[in-house]
This record gives structure tokens, C-alpha cells and sequence, in this order.
């Protein structure tokens, strides 16, 4: 039996409805949600506040979850669940975040276009986002598709990039920020992962120019062409055709899939509060991971 209503937004996106994310979901159910992710990598469910628990549940039904830069960034945190990244300008004690604080530095960075702990491996398979406080204005997510962006490659540029594998490293956007205040033990502790530019995906066969902000190396290239290529491949993955915008509302819940999508935070005023609470699952499956492997030896 159906119960997902999907809705188009946009060629890869959809509003989903028909399933309650608070109560626990059927095999069917998530089956379901599985490939509608497939098709459309991201999806809006409107209307479904959740709290910590219900949100942790919810995303444990699409695999392990992630710990993104916690391995880096240790200390106290305002969730309960170390699993639940505080998506926030707001600190521990509740308070708005002043302008040098490493929330707001985390902020800008997620300004970057990139995909969730792509430098580390497994990396990120789906984000699930939860709006809690929205500002008035500013501060929507954007969503660029980089299935999309590889169909739209002519074919001299498909060859060039066959075989080849970028270098994703978590501190190089925080870096190309000027955000450098970092010890040796924190540079070492998450080595860079290496993954192919050009992938493809395992369950819909399509595939993916996988670039972003962690990207900041090429095998095999110089590093000024390696970085020159990454940025003209950003740009191309980025042009507005491929990109769907999402203006928050309180209670949405965004779920998108990073080894498909590319996202970016937009501007805001930092004075104004903005609290979004992110699930991550770490992908499962091994094939592009064996590719990885396989071209970096
Ligand atoms: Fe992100």
C-alpha cells in the first residue's frame, strides 16, 4: 500500500507527505522513502516538528549515524544526543552566538557548497534537517543536483574526468575562510578521503560529479590545476537550472542525499536566532568506495 504522496518542486526535488516521521515507519514505509530519495535526492516534508528522540529514530531506520567534525570538535553540546548536529547561531547556554565564536565560523562555512563529511569515509549518505527557529528573512538552503550536473557535461570533459579521484579534506573550507586556529592533533584527526569525480550511483545507476567544498585536491594534478578544475566543475554543478532553494518553515524536515546533492546555507543576520537540528546516516553501500580504492592504489 502507498502511503508517500510526492509532490515535484523542482526536477530533482519533491514535497513528501501521507507519513507521520514522529511514529515509528513500516520496512514499506522506509522502502518507500528509499527510492523517492532515488528519484528525487531531496525531499520537504512540511508540518513534522520532532523532538531529539523522534528525529534520531526516524533517521536510524536509513542506516548508522554519523558524527561529522565531532571526532575535531569536542566539548558540550546542547542536544542530548551527540548523534544530532546543532545547526545553530545560537551556544550551549541558549544564548545568541557573538560574531568571532566557532558557531558563527561554522555557519559560514556551511555557506559553502558542499556535502556532508564527504572527507571521511564511510561519509554521509542522507541528512535530515529540522527546523526548530527560523529568522524572518534569509537563511533558506539551497540544493544543487549532481546528476544533473554530470549529464550536462559535454563528452571532452567526461573524458577528462574519467579515472580521475579528488583529495576531500574537513578543514579546507574552514581554511579558504581564514579559519586556521587549529592544532596539529586537529589537523591529523580525520585523515582526507579520497573519492572519484565521477561516480555512479548504486541503486539508480545514474551518475554523479562529486565535487564541493572538502574537494581540494586532484591526484595525479598539480595542486593549482587540481584546485583551478575543482572550481570550474563547482561552477558548473552550481549553475541555477541544477538548484533548488528551500525557504524554512518551523516543524519542516528536509532530507536530502549528499552522495547526490550539493548544499549551502544562505546568508543571514547573525543577531537574528536560527536552529536547525541535523540526523545523518553514513553510507552503507561499498561499491563507489571500492572505485575509490581501486583508482588511489
Ligand atoms: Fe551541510
Amino acid at each position: 500500500m502507498t502511503t508517500l504522496q510526492l509532490e515535484p518542486l523542482h526536477p530533482f526535488a519533491a514535497e513528501a507527505s501521507g507519513i507521520d516521521l514522529s511514529q515509528p515507519l513500516s520496512p514499506a514505509q522506509v522502502r518507500e522513502v528509499e527510492a523517492a530519495m532515488d528519484r528525487h535526492a531531496v525531499l520537504v516534508f512540511r508540518g513534522q516538528p520532532l523532538t531529539e528522540d523522534q528525529q534520531i529514530a526516524f533517521a536510524r531506520n536509513f542506516g548508522p549515524l554519523d558524527m561529522g567534525l565531532h571526532k575535531v570538535k569536542t566539548g558540550p553540546r546542547r542536544f542530548r544526543h551527540a548523534e544530532l548536529a546543532d545547526i545553530s547561531n545560537v551556544k550551549v547556554d541558549g544564548e545568541l552566538a557573538d560574531r568571532a565564536h566557532a558557531k558563527i565560523v561554522s555557519n559560514l562555512a556551511n555557506q559553502l557548497w558542499h556535502s556532508d563529511s564527504s572527507f571521511q569515509r564511510p561519509r554521509a549518505k542522507y541528512s535530515m534537517l529540522s527546523a526548530v527557529v527560523v529568522p524572518a528573512e534569509g537563511g533558506d538552503t539551497e540544493y544543487a543536483d549532481l546528476r544533473m550536473a554530470y549529464d550536462a557535461l559535454p563528452a571532452w570533459r567526461r573524458q577528462q574526468l574519467e579515472q580521475r579521484v579528488a583529495v576531500h579534506y574537513a578543514l579546507h573550507s574552514r581554511f579558504l575562510l581564514g579559519d586556521t586556529e587549529y592544532t596539529e592533533a586537529q589537523r591529523r584527526a580525520i585523515e582526507p578521503a579520497h573519492w572519484p569525480l565521477v561516480q555512479t550511483d548504486p541503486r539508480s545507476g545514474r551518475r554523479i560529479l562529486f565535487v564541493g567544498a572538502h574537494a581540494c585536491e586532484v591526484l595525479g594534478m598539480t595542486v593549482p590545476e587540481g584546485r583551478m578544475l575543482l572550481m570550474d566543475l563547482l561552477e558548473h554543478a552550481t549553475q541555477r537550472e541544477f538548484v533548488y532553494r528551500h525557504r524554512w518553515q518551523v516543524g519542516d524536515l528536509v532530507m536530502w542525499d549528499n552522495t547526490a546533492t550539493l548544499h549551502r546555507g544562505r546568508h543571514y543576520d547573525f543577531a537574528q536566532r536560527r536552529e536547525l537540528r541535523r540526523a545523518t546516516t553514513e553510507e552503507v553501500t561499498t561499491s563507489v568506495e571500492a572505485q575509490a580504492l581501486e583508482l588511489a592504489a
